[in-house]
């Protein structure tokens, strides 16, 4: 699989770590940066990267790395195909890929340590969408929100 991974400053500690995990693991990175520290990039800049490679196909996944994971989740689910979640937990980092089908892993690498955030991915990068029914029929339901492009004029 090919997987795409991003940080911003807050974030950076974590990601050579886990370039390695997911090429250990037998899969190809799309290292989207930040390539070195630089205190005042911005997290937008870095999701939006990471998400329009898992939007377009170029990545099937990704993994985006910010201080809590909150910033950079927010701004990927803004695109188009993207499922992204803050995932600290082995449990959501697998059923979040088996159920819900979530294409990008955030992190925080101000909240979990390196062990545990390398646990986390290991957990999304090693699941598969289980396809059930009762899956497919919800991830179609996301899919209609999704087309059905709200707007604060639409909603009210
Ligand atoms: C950057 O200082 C920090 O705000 C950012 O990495 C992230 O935590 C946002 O959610």
């Amino acid at each position: 699989m090919r997987i795409a991974v991003a940080c911003d400053h807050g974030g950076f500690p974590l990601k050579s770590p886990i370039v390695e995990l997911i090429e250990e693991l037998g899969h190809e990175v799309v290292d989207l940066g930040a390539y070195d520290f630089e205190p005042l990039d911005d997290y937008p800049d870095f999701a939006e990267k990471a998400g329009k490679a898992v939007s377009s196909g170029d990545a099937e996944r990704a993994v985006i790395i910010c201080g809590s994971g909150v910033g950079a989740c927010i701004a990927a689910n803004k695109i188009v195909g993207v499922r992204a979640s803050v995932c600290h937990d082995a449990y959501s980092a697998h059923q979040g890929v088996e159920h819900d089908d979530m294409n990008t892993l955030c992190l925080g690498a101000r909240i979990v340590g390196s062990e545990l955030a390398l646990e986390v991915v290991k957990h999304f990068v090693q699941s598969t969408f289980t396809g059930e029914e009762r899956h497919r029929r919800r991830l179609e339901k996301v899919r209609q929100i999704e087309r059905n492009n709200l707007t604060p004029e639409s909603v009210r």
